[in-house]
This record gives structure tokens, sequence and C-alpha cells, in this order.
């Protein structure tokens, strides 16, 4: 539904009319830009798939018709789906509020579940986990790492360095069709989901290209194109579900031209995030801080994460909203740690107090005054209400 609000700040990142002009005689991508010397990246229709793909590899060479698999419990649930379709059983383990794994419980859930054959570490909103210790586990336990970096751009420090496979959804941050890279040692022969002959283009492409061009259109006169209904704030928003297909050429191509323009918008991010950053610590409140205390070298930041206070991010949700400016929550937690709150505590708490901010690269200067203004003035106005 398209309607006038005072901001239309894009929550999808827009493709230039010149990159996908540029595409269509461009090479593709072998999506080496994701892999280490040694490593082969294969492509499928997001990391949820590159994951069930992962698993499922594992565990044939591993000789088992069932498996274990270990994950925190601050996951979004429809990234699973594929996954339960296999004969595995989902143990999830607690995280800590600097979200990584709660260490004082993993033996714990050996002992009750037995060893896991894959071990998922996320590194979540961009920002590397603590990589060291999850080594040490693995090997003590005799699992595989997957490292989950869907919210990843590119590989740099540690990441996807040590483990068995490493996932990227690099549409998440670039503008790109719905493409997940599932990155592995190049002689692993890793069994696919669904997997026919490439097409050149197919019609979630067109579809995505039209919605694309209309949306920059659309941007560029300042016309939101997004609801004017807001997702209600204690609802659980789940991502539509897609079946594995093949990722067309096209796509391919784009990816290829985008991939020289990866440095640049990891800038552009970064900088961002900074202008958010700055603005939320000049508040002198307990109420609203970033939930990452600092922007370590490399990162290149999916989203603002904020941490608010659960008494005021409901207002902040739907006054940022209300003026076309998209925050969101995470999307729902699997069933499994909804049903046992007590075990999940974290979790749960990260789920209810965390906002994210959009501070992608197809913003412009004037999107992100906007928004750290109005993000001031929500902090504000909501201790006032409190
Ligand atoms: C941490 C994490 N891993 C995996 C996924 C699934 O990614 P995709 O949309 O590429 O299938 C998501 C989904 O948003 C996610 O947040």
């Amino acid at each position: 539904m398209i309607g006038f609000r005072r901001f239309s700040i894009p929550i999808t990142i827009l493709p230039q009319i010149w990159d996908l002009l540029s595409s269509l005689s461009a090479l593709q991508s072998s999506g080496k830009a994701w892999c280490r010397p040694g490593q082969k990246a294969i492509f499928s229709r997001g990391s949820t798939w590159g994951i069930a793909e992962a698993v499922r590899t594992l565990l044939k060479s591993r000789n088992k018709n069932r498996g274990i698999v270990f994950l925190p419990d601050y996951f979004c649930n429809h990234a699973l789906i594929p996954l339960r379709l296999q004969q595995v059983q989902l143990v999830f383990y607690p995280i800590t509020e600097n979200l990584n794994p709660d260490w004082s419980l993993l033996n714990d859930l050996v002992s009750q579940y037995g060893s896991p054959d894959m071990f998922i570490l996320v590194h979540y909103f961009g920002f590397p986990a603590e990589i060291t210790k999850v080594i040490q586990f693995c090997r003590q336990v005799g699992a595989e790492l997957l490292e989950d970096a869907a919210h990843v751009l590119i590989p740099f420090g540690d990441i996807g360095k040590h483990s068995w496979g490493t996932v990227f959804s690099p549409y998440k941050l670039l503008p790109v069709p719905k493409i997940g890279i599932l990155v592995t040692s190049e002689n692993r022969e890793i069994i696919h989901e669904t997997y026919d002959k490439k097409k050149r283009v197919d019609i979630n492409t067109w579809k995505w290209i039209g919605k694309r061009l209309l949306q920059s259109f659309l941007t560029h006169y300042k016309i939101s194109w997004r609801s004017q209904k807001v997702i209600p704030f204690e609802l659980d928003t789940e991502a539509r579900f897609e079946e594995n297909s093949p990722v067309n050429i096209l796509s391919l191509q784009l990816l290829k031209i985008l991939e020289s323009k990866l440095e640049s918008y990891k800038t552009t991010r970064r900088m961002y995030y900074k202008n958010v950053e700055e603005q939320i610590l000049s508040i002198n409140n307990d109420v609203a801080s970033p939930l990452f205390p600092s922007l370590p070298e490399g990162v290149c930041p999916y989203l603002f994460p904020i941490r608010l206070d659960q008494n005021i991010i409901e207002y902040v949700y739907y006054r940022l909203n209300a003026v076309g400016i998209p925050a969101q929550m995470w999307p729902a937690l699997p069933a499994e740690v909804k049903e046992k709150p007590f075990g999940h505590k974290i979790a749960i708490k990260l789920r209810e107090s965390i906002l994210t901010i959009p501070i992608h690269q197809s913003l412009t200067k004037h999107h992100i005054e906007c928004i750290v203004s109005n993000l001031r003035d929500a902090i504000r106005e909501s201790l006032q209400t409190k």
C-alpha cells in the first residue's frame, strides 16, 4: 500500500539502475569473495537452506540417519524450517547478555542430550562471536562447527577460518535477490536440498527487479510505499518461507558487480552506525543503550540494535514507525524456547528489549538525520511518560 508520511525511509536496500544494467553483461560471481584459500562457495535461497545442507552433508559423512544440532536459543524460528524436516534433535543452548554461548550450561546439555554432531555459532548483527572457546568445545565433544554469518557482509578476522562451514546471506546486506552462500572445504561434496539446472532469470528475479525499481522511484519522490499499518508490537513476526531453488545467473551477475563495492558499503554502514551510536550515548539516560559496547575494526554492521528498557520499548517502536522509520523487533523465537521461559530467560529478554534500526547504504545522510532526531525525541518523550 502506498501512502504519504513525514519520511519515506526504505527498509530494503535499493539497487542502482546502472548496476542492474551492467550486470546484464557481467561475469557471474563464483562466491570466492566469501571464501578463504581451499574453500568453495555453494549458493542457495538463503542461509536457511545452507544450514540444512550443511547438516545433511555432515550426517551423511558420519553415516548417520539421525543427528544432534546445538544452536543458540536466540534464533529466528523460520530459519529452522528445512532443518526440522530432517531427523535431527535441535538443542537450543542459552546465550549470555553479550550474545555468546553460556558456558556454564553447555556441559549439562551434553550430559542430557549427548554430544552434538554440529554446533552452530551466530555472529549477530555482523559482530564476531567468541570463536576460540567454541573451537575448543567442539574438539572436546567431537562436534563440527558451523558459523552462521547471515548478518556478516564478508569474512574478516577469524570468521570462516576454522569451522566446517560458514553461511552468509548477501541479500540481507546487498541489493540482490535472495541469495545464501554456504562456504566449506573445496573437497567436500555438498548434498543439495533441491537443485535443477540454472535458469538465466526466473519470475521471482523479475518481480524483485520491478519491485525495487518502483521502490527506488517512490523513495526518490519521498513517497512511502510501506503499509500504514504497523505490525503490532507484541506480534511474533515470521518471514515468508521460500522453497529452495537454484540461484539464477542474473542474480549472480549482479552479485559480481556489487563485489567491487563491498568496502564502500562497509564504510557507509559504519559511519551511519556511529551517527546513531553517538546520538544514543549523548542522551544521559539509563533506558537506552547500544547493544554492543563498541564497533570493532573490520565489522560491517547489519542493523543498529538498541537495548531499551522494557517500559519504553513499545512506545519507541510505535513512535518511530508512525513517522515512517522502520524500527523492528527480532523475529519469532522457536517454540521450544518460548515454551521454557525459565531456561531461556536471556533470549526472551533480548527478544523483548531490542529494537533494530536500519543503517544500510541506500539511506541518505538526510534519512540518518531523521532517524537520529526522532530516536532522541522518542527516548526523551518516553522518559517523561514513564
Ligand atoms: C542469525 C540468522 N541466521 C539465519 C537466518 C536465515 O537467513 P536467510 O533469510 O538467508 O535464510 C536468519 C534470518 O533472518 C538469521 O537472523
